[in-house]
């Protein structure tokens, strides 16, 4: 039987470096993830015997239904001295703290209040458990696929020139929520014309225009887990499309397609994302492609491995990654094409159906 996620921090108690006592968890996803609890605010501390979930009083009945198993412990205004006391009572050693999470302040007013404990920075040990989705997990992010692709099928019969970026963006969200979204996983972009040279652009009053192409990253949130796509559609309003949009926007499906075929076990991250930078760059373009190719994705929109130069990860089985290259010309616009893969057993699988031919409305 496989590890449960609590067991796994349990053996990366001892194959950390220094070994630790206990580790106290702050980050909400990895809360959520070790401890099944999904209420807005908590603590987790696990030891080798004890795993305790601290939490206030609008959340005990929750954490005691979502995390069977698990100690919960009320905190009680001055919450502050609360934990302290709870994390007095544990009697650690040496504790592991999240320290890419943890803030400054808290650290250095918790490690004065409680001396007695050694506070050891940690980084990235429940992240590393959560790069290898399970199938309960992998299909969280496939409904969440799911109903961002419905989604975006539905809003392209709503998309013409005249509506604002804005509106597109609240439709798109409205349909996403009605098909049975959490949440959209991260602010819609909705960027037309010379807007889509910025790869984060925000939604505006802009109208869009007969003749933009028209960028839209979205995703839905489904049960904890998100999805993220992007589509850049030809809103033509009776125009075709120019030369240069198609030339730029086939270029882009082309290395998005060769992205999506080098993402296989045994691939090593950095090198997914330098096939596709070379394409570009063989192009005369390389320097309009401004990000990484592409990252994992699971309880949080961007995680690791990440499809990026500085990542020497091994591709394997059970992780669920981007790509999405793209270019963005200052004053003329941009494109970029994402999909979301799961890499499995017996092969790498593209979750969204969505078209990625150029969509001419
Ligand atoms: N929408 C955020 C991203 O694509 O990474
Ligand atoms: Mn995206
Ligand atoms: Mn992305």
């Amino acid at each position: 039987m496989t590890a449960t996620p609590l067991e796994r921090v349990r053996s990366a108690l001892t194959t950390n470096q220094p070994a630790l006592d206990g580790l106290f968890i702050t980050r909400p996803e990895n809360r959520a993830y070790v401890s099944g609890f999904t209420g807005s605010y908590g603590y987790l501390l696990v030891t080798k015997d004890e795993a305790v979930l601290l939490t206030d009083g609008r959340y005990v009945e929750q954490a005691l239904e979502q995390a069977p198993g698990w100690s919960v412990v009320r905190l009680q205004r001055p919450y502050e001295d609360a934990l302290m006391a709870a994390l007095k009572r544990l009697d650690v050693q040496r504790l592991g703290f999240e320290s890419d999470h943890l803030s400054h302040a808290d650290y250095a007013n918790w490690t004065q209040k409680l001396p007695a404990i050694e506070w050891k920075p940690t980084i990235g040990v429940v992240a590393h458990l959560r790069r290898y989705k399970t199938p309960q997990e992998v299909a969280a992010i496939r409904q969440a696929v799911a109903i961002a692709d419905d989604a975006f099928a539905s809003v392209l019969n709503f998309l013409r020139p005249g509506l604002t970026e804005r509106q597109v963006a609240a439709e798109l969200e409205y349909t996403m929520r009605r098909g049975g979204a959490d949440a959209a996983a991260f602010e819609t972009i909705v960027v037309s014309g010379a807007r889509g040279a910025l790869p984060h652009g925000r939604p505006e009053d802009k109208q869009i225009e007969a003749g933009d192409l028209v960028t839209i990253d979205f995703g839905a949130r489904y049960g904890g887990y998100n999805s993220d796509i992007t589509r850049t559609v030809f809103v033509g309003g009776g125009k075709p499309p120019t030369d240069r949009q198609r030339e730029i926007y086939s270029l882009v499906q082309q290395v998005q397609q060769a992205g999506v075929e080098a993402v296989k076990p045994g691939v090593v991250c950095s090198s997914v994302d330098k096939l596709c930078r070379d394409m570009f760059d063989r192009a005369g373009l390389g320097d309009y492609f401004v990000h990484g190719l592409g990252h994992s994705l699971g309880r949080e929109v961007h995680e690791f491995p990440m499809l990026v130069a500085t990542d020497e990860t091994v591709i394997e089985p059970g992780l669920v990654l981007t790509v999405e290259p793209g270019l963005y010309i200052g004053e003329w616009g941009g494109v970029r094409i994402e999909d979301d893969l799961y890499v499995g057993e017996n092969g790498t699988e593209v979750l969204p159906r969505s078209t990625k031919e150029l969509i001419l409305l």
